[in-house]
């Protein structure tokens, strides 16, 4: 069994690790140099919304730090590096805060007797492992695999679903090089597992060198948003064709198992800080080997041009109308489950929409406040029902899970004209229309007269 595990950057991944960890009684201590984030975590206080982390944040032991030489002292064997590996301005990736933990992490390794495993988890490009390990022989004079170790092993969890992820994965991906270190981590993320009830499969784990272990991040989010594009590509096409429906199409193609029934929802595209981010960060990584991804482009500009449906919408039934519109907007965050705001199409709908002159009043059950940093003065509304009433038209952005509970007779007698955009197809196109609706649904191709 090894000692402590030290856990680097406590974000989304860093967070959910840690405590994951924690409660599988293995011991953390967790590093972060934002102080806020120590505090609230020595409180107990969670700092992001995310399901089912509330039991763990109040019943845990990490102890915390961001003192680099207290966070790796001798009893801790395991340094997990989960920082943030943000996008640049020209979409290439910003490695500074990998580069700059592994700089400390080999300061600390200079005084060190006993060997140190250090598991790389950051979204990081295909070579990055290589130079970590050149920076920590550099700076600390010790040798990799003789005196520490080194991993690669990407995260996949999702946020909105973060615990359930990382304690039933379907793979564990290790990029090492000695065979010390595939039995160490391994033996981590097994005890990790069985800490949570959960049996131990080994074929879900997968062996691979660090170069592959790096690229297979982004192939699956790159393969992810396409898929997404694919799907709201042929949205596009449904709704040009009477009777055509994506959600059939969705259904149809998913249930064969080459293709599989996730990730096929046509909506308003896909935000986040993943997708977007990592998706450029391949297009720039052919770039630099000289070759041109003509196809990772367009899923970009689909994704980019999808969040222009709405306004779409609202040009054609008000006949390019925005001045004294009175727009509804139902969900802000760029996925439920979570108030993260980063890339939300909600954000650039709501900025055009503003810019046209349009009055809007919108709810989110959890993203408000992170939405105010990034929106135009506009109205937020505590009350579903208020961003209702009165409206000319109400935009879905957010499939939340209480917005499918809206029942068509209520668009109908509160909103001044009942004009529902339904962005991520969470209402029955057939019900609203028979309810006297002039809805509006992603992909769906309308049959006025018939329906
Ligand atoms: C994504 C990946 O799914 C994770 O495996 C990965 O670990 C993570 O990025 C990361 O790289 O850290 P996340 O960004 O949390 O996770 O969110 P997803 O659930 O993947 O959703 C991304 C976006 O796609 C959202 O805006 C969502 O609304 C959209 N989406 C998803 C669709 O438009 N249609 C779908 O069918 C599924």
């Amino acid at each position: 069994m090894f000692g402590k595990v030290a856990v680097f950057g406590l974000g989304y991944v860093g967070l959910t690790t840690a405590l994951a960890l924690d409660a599988a009684k293995i011991r953390v201590v967790g590093y972060d140099i934002d102080n806020d984030k120590l505090d609230k975590l020595k409180n107990k206080e969670l700092y992001i919304h995310e399901p089912n982390l509330e039991p763990l944040i109040e019943m845990h032991n990490i102890s915390v730090t961001n003192d680099i030489n207290v966070a790796l002292q001798d009893d801790v064997k395991i340094a997990l590096v989960c920082v943030g590996t943000p996008s640049r301005n020209d979409g290439s990736i910003n490695l500074e805060y990998v580069f700059n933990c592994m700089e400390e992490i080999a300061t600390s390794l200079i005084n060190r007797d006993k060997g140190l495993l250090i598991i790389l988890k950051s979204t990081v490009l295909p070579g990055t492992s290589e130079k970590c390990i050149a920076i920590l022989e550099k700076i600390s004079g010790k040798y990799h695999g003789q005196d520490f170790s080194f991993v690669m092993s990407p995260e996949f969890l999702r946020e909105g679903s973060a615990l359930s992820d990382t304690i039933n994965p379907d793979k564990i991906v290790i990029g090492f090089k000695h065979d010390s270190e595939w039995d160490a981590t391994v033996e981590l993320y097994v005890q990790m597992l069985i800490g949570h009830d959960k049996e131990p499969n080994y074929d879900i784990f997968v062996g691979c060198n660090y170069v592959n272990a790096e690229f297979v991040k982004y192939a699956n989010n790159a393969y992810l948003a396409t898929k997404i594009s694919f799907m709201n590509d042929l949205a596009n096409l449904c709704e040009e064709v009477p009777g055509a429906d994506i959600k059939m199409i969705e259904k149809a193609l998913g249930m064969d198992h080459r293709i599989s029934p996730y990730f096929l929802k046509a909506g308003l595209g896909y935000g986040g800080s993943c997708f977007p981010k990592d998706v450029d960060a391949l297009i720039h990584l052919f770039e630099n080997a000289g070759i041109e991804s003509t196809l990772l482009q367009e899923v970009q500009g689909v994704n980019l041009s999808q969040r222009n449906w709405p306004e779409y919408i609202i040009r054609s039934v008000f006949a390019n109308t925005f001045s004294n519109l009175r727009v509804g907007v139902l969900g802000l965050a760029f996925k439920p489950d979570t108030d993260d705001m980063r890339e939300s199409p909600a954000i650039d709908i709501i900025h055009n929409l503003h810019i046209r002159g349009a009055d809007i009043i919108a709810h989110d059950p959890e993203a408000v406040e992170n939405a105010k940093k990034v929106l135009p003065p506009i109205t937020y509304a505590d009350d579903i029902y208020d961003v209702l009433s009165g409206a000319d038209c109400v935009i879905v952005a957010t499939d939340w899970k209480e917005y499918t509970h809206i029942i068509p007779r209520t668009f109908k007698k509160l909103m001044k004209r009942p004009v529902v955009i339904d962005g991520r197809r969470i209402y029955n196109p057939q019900a609203m229309l028979k309810a006297g609706i002039e809805y509006y649904g992603v992909g769906f191709g309308k049959l006025d007269e018939t329906y």
